[in-house]
């Protein structure tokens, strides 16, 4: 491959011919359509005459014009232009598509809100990776985040907390401020439609029988019983507070998951089932129930790798993030699986041993590590996916923060096949990408350590 001007792109793309010569850009693009590209694949032609590309799918297309606007400079990622007269762009071929279909984001919008306008922002940032699946984590103990019209309660009362836990999850440490928000409907159908149109495919998450005490405190014959009035919990950990694995609870969450499904037309819909301590036969025959209730609807649910531990279920998309292990043993068991392992691509974890690095929680993860994920191919791994939970995120500048410049390294694993060499990446990331990342307006963690105003000595941590 030769690369020359096209050694800039991120995530790198499968073969890059240079030639000689420029072309002057903005110009038109000829798409066609690109007989034997793999799906999501594209070849980019350029010429001094103008650019040709040729497009396995609307995917295809989008990622061709994503790949255009690298190659144009950073500048091209700010929202208007700031220059008078035409850039150029190298020429030669590019021909590319991703190593696996599931791209994907965990985003936690339960532990913290992220304002409609902050979700249709991180899409934007997932399109510019190459990242294809947004999964959205819509509920949990900390708060409901759909309208629900059958429930107005999971957003009235499940819809917000008094306080929030400060930095680490065993401490006293409270704000003592109100945390809240949810999405209408129409807003849940404009991320949809605006996710698509980034090639990207919203999959929510409602997560049973745990992570549930919003939904507990809107309608409490959900839950067990209990002498205390419920509250939406104002700590982060595992709470113990499972539904109530009844026939009433159950029919609560068909009708939710219904709602779900009339909102969100991605074909495979999150059902969680993580994190329950206690569980018992009966909790497990809850989460099949619903996991049933979405194949009879058309759709394929996705659980967390515990779900195997019930066994017998339907064929589903297990989400490993325990161990690796858990992979084989969920092939075996007829699933198909994504990659998300918490020792390998958790963005709330702290992302280096610097003294200043804000509320430093969880496993050591640093942008090498991030790079060096492995992933396993083969039939049954439909991908894989990076994970933002949000209880150390208050505000999406931590959030661009914890995930930038991880999540483009991971956005190359994702997309690229072959050998990875951190010394190749991270002047091509330091160089070309952060540039791009600086255009567009991302607060991301800096190569040698937070800024003074990314520290958090306010919050204390809780390192692994
Ligand atoms: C998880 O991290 N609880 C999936």
């Amino acid at each position: 491959m030769t690369m020359s001007g096209f050694a800039a792109l991120l995530p790198r793309p499968v073969s890059a011919e240079a030639a000689p010569g420029t072309c002057p850009w903005p110009a038109p693009v000829e798409v066609r359509p690109g007989a034997n590209l793999p799906a999501e694949g594209y070849r980019l032609t350029i010429a001094p005459d103008g650019v040709t590309l040729e497009a396995a799918d609307a995917a295809g297309e989008f990622y061709g014009r994503q790949t255009l606007r690298q190659l144009a400079g950073p500048d091209a990622f700010r929202a208007a232009s700031i220059h008078n007269g035409p850039a150029e762009l190298p020429c030669g071929t590019i021909t590319d598509h991703p190593r696996f279909a599931w791209r994907g984001c965990l985003y936690d919008v339960s532990r913290h809100f992220r304002t409609k306008a902050e979700v249709l922002r991180f899409i934007d940032l997932l399109a510019a990776h190459k990242l294809n699946v947004l999964n959205l984590h819509l509920t949990d103990d900390q708060g409901w985040r759909i309208e629900t019209p059958e429930f107005p309660r999971l957003t009235s009362v499940g819809g917000w907390r008094k306080s929030s836990m400060v930095g680490r999850h065993d401490g006293p440490e409270r704000d003592g401020r109100p945390h809240g928000g949810y999405y209408t409907v129409d807003d849940l159908r404009e991320i949809v439609a605006y996710a698509a149109s980034q090639a990207v495919t919203v999959v929510p998450e409602v997560d049973i029988p745990g992570h549930a005490r919003a939904a507990i405190t809107a309608y409490p014959e959900l839950g067990p019983a209990s002498d205390t009035p419920w509250e939406v919990w104002t700590s982060w950990g595992i709470s113990t507070s499972l539904l109530d694995p009844s026939e009433s609870a159950l029919d609560f969450f068909r009708t939710v998951f219904d709602h779900v499904l009339d909102i969100f037309p991605s074909q495979v819909i999150a059902l969680g089932g993580d994190e329950v301590p206690g569980v018992t036969e009966a909790h497990h025959r809850f989460v099949r129930a619903i996991a049933d209730h979405l194949v009879a609807r058309g759709r394929t649910p996705m659980g967390w790798d515990e779900v195997l531990d019930g066994g017998d279920l339907p064929a589903m998309v297990i989400g490993v993030w325990q161990d690796r292990e858990r992979a084989s043993l969920a092939v075996k068991a007829g699933h198909e699986v994504v990659l998300c392992p918490e020792d390998g691509v958790y963005l709330d974890h702290r992302q280096s041993d610097h003294p200043d690095e804000p509320i430093p929680v969880g496993y050591l993860q640093d942008l090498e590590h991030f790079y060096g994920f492995e992933p396993e191919s083969g039939p049954h791994v439909r991908g894989v996916q990076a994970q933002l939970w949000s209880e150390h995120l208050d505000t999406v500048r931590r959030t661009d923060y914890a995930a930038f410049p991880r999540l483009s390294a991971f956005a190359e694993v994702a997309w690229s096949s072959g050998p990875r060499d951190y010394a190749e990446f991270l002047p091509r990331l330091r160089d070309h990408h952060l540039p791009r990342l600086d255009a567009l307006g991302v607060e991301y963690r800096p190569l040698d350590g937070p800024r003074p105003w990314q520290t958090r000595p306010d919050a204390p941590g809780r390192p692994r």
